[in-house]
């Protein structure tokens, strides 16, 4: 309710300080007129480093630490940074801060974001990869189960020197039950690392999943933007235990973040925490009613499976509020169907070839609900053309490769740019990402065999837009050379 960081930015611009400082539009004043027009007056808060606060002594730095020690309160941590980098930045702090306290190793789901590649790279840490679960009769794939992390870890000569790191919930908001692991781990000393993108609402209300600060993760990375009230990039990055020194997470952070955040993002941040503290469990309640209420109207009316809790194995949580829509049971690949959906002007979070997944959040209203389940019943009433339709064939399990360098020697290494199928038995340089939901397929330091090549062209060939080669259209791969790394 105080929000000093948000009401210093509104009181400085109110105080009408004469700024001969950065940004150079300085307050909108200078702003070219349709910028200024489309922010309309997020424009006179968008300062860098200075606010006006009595309490705070006009210290922006003071105003930022008070605002994300309530946002501490608020989420359940032990200390809470905000970040203007999203999730991505918050977890490449999570992997240096857990190699600065003297991990080298990180026990992993192979199915981990793009940036948990990015920040093994940075960190310079080795992983060791965990393969997921299935969901049976649906293709999808599950997380890992709780027990595969310790079985992953019995070739490692020094697990003491290894962290733990789950996604928590995966992008169809599926889960594992973390007590476990963070029970195996905490005599070990060893840290339970979190990347909870998907899952910043989860503090909210009791139907939803329990969140991982309550089932004792030392580290937390939230997209506060995905699922709550954030502006787009503002993340949050929550540390749960006493085990993880603050000072670590605070050098990671300085090395990492702009010089520069930017008001307005880290603005949202307090903002969308203070909205929860407010009503979150009362706003959380309307959407969860409300995706219920449209999983029953698909189901009915357009005869589509939603994935219910019942679906996964028990081992499993799910997020109510995200709806993973299986199109394929009408006849429609996801793909077509959340293009078909958009020109009927709905939009989709993302599509696989069999599923759509759409959030329901507070922020929907019956209007908008009614309009999902029209625009999926309307599109079961229509016939897809061939190829509108999903694969015959089920999707191949996604291999799981064999690391033979470090990520960050790969990547740094002298490469070579070869064509695909001559890449077979070296080692990648390269990263080949879908987007979304941003699960590499191949990163560097990863042997290319022959299962992986088939596995990237069928996915290139399921409409997966694929990002990081510099060939997305798979023709050529760069490759480390030979004799290059020691
Ligand atoms: C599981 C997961 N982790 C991390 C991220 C990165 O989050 P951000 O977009 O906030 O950088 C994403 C983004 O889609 C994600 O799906």
């Amino acid at each position: 309710m105080d929000m000093p960081f948000l009401r210093g930015l509104i009181q400085y611009a109110q105080d009408n300080v004469l700024p001969f400082h950065t940004p150079g539009h300085k307050q909108g004043r200078g702003m070219y007129e349709p910028l200024r027009e489309f922010l309309g007056r997020a424009a006179e808060y968008d300062v860098s480093d200075v606010l006006s606060s009595q309490k705070f002594n006009d210290s922006w730095s003071e105003a930022l630490r008070a605002a994300e020690a309530r946002a501490a309160e608020i989420f359940g941590a032990r200390a809470t940074r905000f970040m203007i980098n999203g999730t991505t930045g918050a977890v490449h702090i999570m992997l240096i801060a857990a190699r600065m306290h003297g991990f080298t190793h990180v026990v992993m789901p192979r199915s981990a974001h793009l940036s948990v590649y990015g920040g093994l790279l940075l960190a310079d840490m080795q992983p060791v990869y965990v393969a997921d679960g299935a969901v049976d009769g649906w293709q999808l794939s599950g997380p890992p189960d709780v027990t595969a992390y310790a079985d992953a870890e019995v070739h490692l000569d020094h697990p003491e020197s290894a962290v733990v790191l789950v996604t928590y919930p995966n992008y169809y908001g599926i889960g594992v039950d973390l007590v476990p692991l963070s029970e195996r781990l905490k005599p070990q000393g060893r840290w339970l690392l979190v990347d909870e993108a998907h899952g910043p609402h989860f503090r909210f209300h009791p139907a939803l999943p329990r969140p991982a600060l309550e089932q004792g993760a030392d580290l937390v990375a939230q997209s506060t933007h995905k699922v709550l009230g954030a502006l787009t990039q503002a993340s949050m990055l929550h540390v749960g235990s006493e085990r993880v020194p603050l000072a670590c997470v605070a050098r990671a952070d300085f090395w990492l973040q702009s010089t520069s955040p930017s008001a307005l993002l880290l603005a949202s941040l307090e903002a969308a925490g203070e909205q929860m503290a407010e009503a979150g469990e009362a706003l959380w309640q309307q959407a969860i009613e409300r995706a219920e209420t449209a999983a029953r109207r698909i189901e009915s009316h357009a005869g589509m499976a939603v994935l219910r809790p019942e679906d996964v194995a028990p081992a499993y949580v799910m997020d109510p509020t995200r709806l993973v829509v299986r199109t394929a049971d009408a006849g429609w690949s996801g793909v077509a169907a959340a293009r078909r959906l958009r020109e009927a002007g709905i939009q989709v979070e993302m599509a696989d070839p069999w599923h759509i997944v759409a959030l329901i959040t507070w922020a929907d209203d019956d209007e908008t609900v009614s309009g999902l389940i029209a625009g999926l019943t309307n599109l079961a009433r229509e016939k897809p053309d061939s190829a509108e339709r999903p694969p015959a064939a089920a999707m191949p399990h996604r291999p799981v490769p064999k690391v033979r360098l470090r990520p960050r020697e790969a990547a740094l290494a002298p490469a070579r740019r070869v064509p695909l199928r001559e890449a077979i038995g070296h080692v990648s340089a390269d990263v080949v990402c879908p987007y979304p939901p941003g699960i590499p397929i191949l990163c560097p330091g990863e042997e290319i065999d022959g299962d992986i090549v088939e596995y990237l062209l069928h996915v290139h060939s399921s409409a997966f837009e694929l990002r990081g080669t510099c060939d997305p259209d798979l023709s050529h791969i760069h490759i480390v050379q030979e004799g290059t790394c020691r």
